[in-house]
């Protein structure tokens, strides 16, 4: 499938487990993708193999968290090729993320931690992007959330509040510009297994995950890869607004 041909699409976040596979996914898909992470050196070896692959892709050195990043990156696919019609926030930051206990016990420095990458990241995000979608007559905006946004779990408080601040993005997006053409959309994932996951979390987070979904397998990169393809391209045209659990039905929504 090549839906994705002459489209321009940032990632931020786009060299870790899920992000490197969305990164690959949209470029075997046509798109020129600029990947952008905090990991540089990574962002580069994913831009790298896409090329080689004979794809289109060059890597940004981005920090959610500080706003001339996000411009820069948003400025790599204007100045490089010409526009800008896709924006996957997909980053996460999980330095704190073993602090982020409950609301009574957990340090407000790490409440404002997480809620500076994973909230306001995110609304940097959208602030430089939508203009450049506007620009071109519109395009598509994509969040990465998660599971944790809507399942209620007794950890992880501040997670799952900067997480599920990104819905609320997402319709805002959606009802303020769809009619310059833009779409906004979130994908929720569950568990998404990959060797970054697995050697931070061990066994026993597969071990959990299994009983949640309701198949027979765990989720994999390919599994959100996918889904961001069809959100981003002109097939998912009348999808806007919508948060999307990718997770083996581990929680089933109306
Ligand atoms: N893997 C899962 O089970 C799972 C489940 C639910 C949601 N998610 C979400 O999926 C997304 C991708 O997660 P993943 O599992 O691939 O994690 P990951 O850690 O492999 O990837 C996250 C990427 O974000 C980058 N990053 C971190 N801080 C950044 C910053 N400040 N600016 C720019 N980039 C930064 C990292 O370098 C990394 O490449 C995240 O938003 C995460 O919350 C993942």
């Amino acid at each position: 499938m090549r839906r994705l041909e002459g489209k321009i699409i940032a990632i931020a976040g786009g060299a870790g487990g899920i992000g490197s596979e969305t990164s690959r996914r949209l470029a075997s898909e046509g798109a020129s993708v600029v990947v952008g992470d905090v990991d540089l050196a990574s962002a580069e070896a994913v831009a790298a193999e896409i090329e080689t692959a004979g794809g289109r892709a060059i890597a940004c050195k981005v920090d959610i968290g500080e706003e001339a990043d996000v411009k820069r990156l948003v400025a790599a696919a204007v100045e490089t090729y010409g526009g800008l019609d896709g924006f996957h926030a997909n980053a996460a930051d999980f330095r704190r993320a073993v602090e982020d206990t409950d609301v009574v016990a957990m340090e407000i420095a790490v409440y404002d931690h997480i809620i500076h990458y994973n909230q306001r990241g995110f609304f940097l995000c959208t602030r430089y992007a939508v203009p450049e979608l506007v620009k071109r007559g519109g395009g598509a905006m994509l969040y990465t959330s998660s599971g944790a946004a809507h399942a209620g779990e007794p950890v992880r408080p501040a997670y799952a509040m900067a997480k599920s601040a990104l819905h609320a993005l997402a319709r805002h997006v959606a009802s303020h510009w769809g009619k310059d053409g833009i779409r906004a959309n979130v994908i929720a994932p569950g568990v998404v297994l990959h060797p970054k996951l697995e050697a931070a979390a061990g066994p026993q987070l597969a071990e959990w995950a299994i009983q949640q979904v309701k198949g027979t397998r765990l989720g994999v990169p390919l599994d959100i890869a996918a889904m961001a393809a069809l959100l981003l391209s002109d097939e998912g045209g009348f999808i806007t607004g919508q948060v999307i659990s990718v997770d083996g039905g581990s929680t089933m929504r109306p």
